[in-house]
């Protein structure tokens, strides 16, 4: 379908319904659908789903290595369909596909993704059995991402292998917000103080980097590492070193947000917003962005609904904190219009095939799943349905689990 077509059918549907009622519920059991039908044909648990492509007869996942950046995600669905549905065989398949991860951690860390892979999967087993295997495999995994900080710059080196294929002596990039969860984590449950002090300072001198006047995020900075410095403000995945790609954009809101919760520091929720603000100011009106937002031809460029996924989770916990209720209605009223948008037909793969989602855009420059279903996608789709969840039944985003 055309993407100006699909836009303006979607806001359509946007416009004619309404937040305060929209069927969580029947959304969450689509998820457990697809995910029982996803279970039916996988089996081999050193093989995560990944991606399926677009423009082919296919109905099931790719699957990619344990060691993979997208390996926790698939273990981390299973566990929210188990957290909402508590069905037994669905926590046995949680719990296989998430100790299939172990060995990930045996190995040095040669990126900042532990976080991603760790933490969706152990992290979300952890807090719904407490078993203590868990625990120890996520202690040991923030110990290993705390080995790539360097005090230098202040921040945690994302790609050490860029140090050789592009001369760049350090880098960070907007994603690595997200690996920050694991190190908070860590050092509320056993683990070094050095932890906490990493991820706030991560934090704080991303605040101070990785963003342009606007609010709007490049995706890698470069640093010195005599000075500690910025040597500059590029791109990897997105359109241009200046432009705002929107997977990266996603990651500052939901980034920012979750280090404000970890550690109460004002100017982590002010980033928050801008990064918010500046991400729904340039929303087209079905509110799923073009991959990213500076492309020429935005009309005729391919979505990223995992974006959308991940900006409509962050945008949940964030209404949470804000005091001003005029914002508070705009942040969780723009969430919810994600959430349907992406729970309507033209996102939903149904029965095209497993994934929850279309849609989805991985590395446009690359020219690697484009338009595509990808597996983070529906792991913060899930997500976001979860936290809505929450909030109609008790008035809070975050689980007391
Ligand atoms: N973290 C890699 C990506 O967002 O594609």
């Amino acid at each position: 379908m055309k993407k100006c077509i699909l836009g303006s059918l979607l806001a359509l549907f946007c416009s004619c319904s309404s937040h305060s009622n929209f069927d969580v519920a029947s959304s969450l059991n689509y998820c457990e659908e697809q995910t029982l039908k996803s279970l039916a044909v996988l089996n081999d648990t050193t093989l995560m789903p990944r991606n399926i492509l677009s423009g082919e007869e296919q109905k099931q996942w790719n699957c990619t290595s344990i060691y993979d950046w997208t390996s926790g995600f698939w273990p981390g669905i299973l566990w929210y369909v188990y957290e909402y549905t508590r069905d037994d065989e669905i926590k046995k398949q949680a719990e296989r596909y998430s100790s299939a991860l172990f060995p990930v951690v045996d190995r040095k860390a040669d990126n900042h993704d532990l976080g991603f892979m760790m933490f969706c999967s152990s992290g979300n087993a952890y807090r719904l059995t407490g078993e203590q295997k868990y625990k120890e495999i996520l202690l040991r995994s923030a110990d290993s991402l705390a080995t790539l900080f360097d005090k230098r710059v202040g921040t945690i080196h994302s790609w050490p292998g860029m140090r050789k294929q592009k001369g760049w002596p350090h880098n960070t990039i907007i994603d690595n917000m997200l690996n920050l969860e694991l190190l908070f984590w860590a050092s509320k449950n056993g683990g070094g103080k050095d932890l906490y002090n990493i991820a706030y300072s991560h934090a704080l001198v991303t605040s101070q980097n990785q963003f342009r006047e606007d609010y709007s995020t490049c995706h890698v900075v470069v640093y010195d590492t005599i000075g500690g410095k910025r040597i500059s403000q590029l791109t990897h995945q997105g359109y241009a070193d200046k432009s705002m790609w929107a997977r990266g954009q996603a990651w500052a809101i939901y980034g920012f947000t979750m280090c404000y919760r970890e550690t109460g520091e004002p100017s982590f929720l002010e980033v928050a917003q801008k990064a918010a603000d500046i991400y729904l100011k340039r929303l087209p009106e079905d509110y799923i962005p073009c991959w990213d937002f500076d492309v020429p031809n935005l009309l005729d460029a391919p979505r990223d609904a995992s974006a959308a996924a991940v900006v409509a989770s962050g945008l949940l916990e964030l209404s949470s904190y804000v005091k001003d209720k005029a914002k508070v209605d705009t942040y969780f009223n723009s969430a919810v219009k994600m959430i349907e948008a992406l729970s309507s037909p033209a996102y939903r793969s149904g029965q095209n095939n497993n994934a929850f989602l279309l849609h989805s855009t991985g590395h446009k420059p690359n020219g690697t799943e484009i338009d595509a279903s990808i597996i983070y996608a529906d792991y913060y789709y899930v997500e976001a349905l979860i936290r809505l969840n929450r909030i109609y039944n008790n008035g809070k985003p975050n689980s007391d689990e």
